[in-house]
């Protein structure tokens, strides 16, 4: 696991239709020490996926530089794993070798990458469906071996962007559940993205408050650990947290 910095970083795009330009990320900085789970929350449009992309790699920031441990990040890499919204599952191998196809990238054997799979995929609560095709399973369980795959790479940062938005209520819950359990077990470096306020307070150590490109303000969630949402919607510090953090994303 390693830390992950964002300094001074700022994103303008050029919008072909509006001739314009627009200022999509403006000067954030952000640490995320090492094991640590941040969330960032704000309104559609303020910038989330543009910050995800950048430290992923995909595009590259206007200005501003973006560390994992002291390693400058240029591009996409082994180092960082990305968890979308769409599950981007290869339909024609099954879930273990979904899940196995990482290591293999990285020339791990065929006995010591089914191993990894393996151990990812009991984790994720999956070990029955090892052999089965992703358009075989539900929406839930597609997004529970998108978690796996990623994992499985061991990467020392966990991108996530509204990895959950397209499952059913009953199963987010669950799958929000078992992504705490994982991350006590393995703690990975996670930045976690999502419009959902709740979810944003369940899942972090902190939540950063994002408003038109910039940060509002960060709060930190020190819920004891595990987290199970029976218990926290009866828990006042649980009600007291998000309500504080839905106030600030309404005046974002
Ligand atoms: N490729 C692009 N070209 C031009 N403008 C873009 C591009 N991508 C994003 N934008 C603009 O940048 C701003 C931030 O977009 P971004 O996708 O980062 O927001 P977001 O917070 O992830 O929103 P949502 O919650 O809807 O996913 C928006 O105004 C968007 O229209
Ligand atoms: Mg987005």
């Amino acid at each position: 696991m390693k830390s992950l910095a964002i300094r001074n970083l700022s994103k303008t795009y050029f919008d072909a239709y509006a001739g314009a330009h627009v200022d999509a990320v403006r000067d954030v900085s952000l640490e995320v020490p090492e094991g640590e789970f941040v969330s960032i929350v704000g309104p559609s449009g303020c910038g989330k996926t543009t910050i995800l992309n950048m430290v992923a790699g995909f595009i590259a920031p206007s200005s501003g530089e973006i560390l994992v441990g002291d390693h400058a990040v240029a591009g996409p890499g082994p180092d960082r794993g990305v968890v979308f919204q769409s599950f981007a599952l290869f339909p024609w191998k099954t879930v273990l070798e979904n899940v196995a196809f990482g290591p293999k990238m990285r020339g791990v054997g065929k006995p010591e990458r089914e191993r990894i799979a393996r151990e990812f995929l009991s984790l994720a609560g999956l070990s029955h469906a090892a052999e089965r095709y992703p358009n075989e399973l539900s929406g839930g369980m597609q997004q529970r071996v998108g978690v796996a795959r990623a994992l499985a790479n061991e990467p020392d940062v966990l991108l996530m962007d509204e990895p959950f938005a397209s499952v059913d209520a009953q199963t987010r819950m669950t799958l929000q559940e078992e992504l705490t359990r994982i991350w006590q077990e393995r703690r990975s470096t996670v930045l976690f993205i999502t419009h959902d306020v709740p979810e944003a307070v369940f899942l972090a150590n902190r939540v950063v408050v994002l408003s038109k490109g910039r940060v509002l303000e960060e709060v930190d969630i020190p819920l004891p650990r595990p987290r199970r949402w029976d218990a926290l919607v009866e828990s006042d510090d649980f009600k007291a947290l998000a309500n504080q953090v839905l106030q600030l994303v309404r005046s974002a």
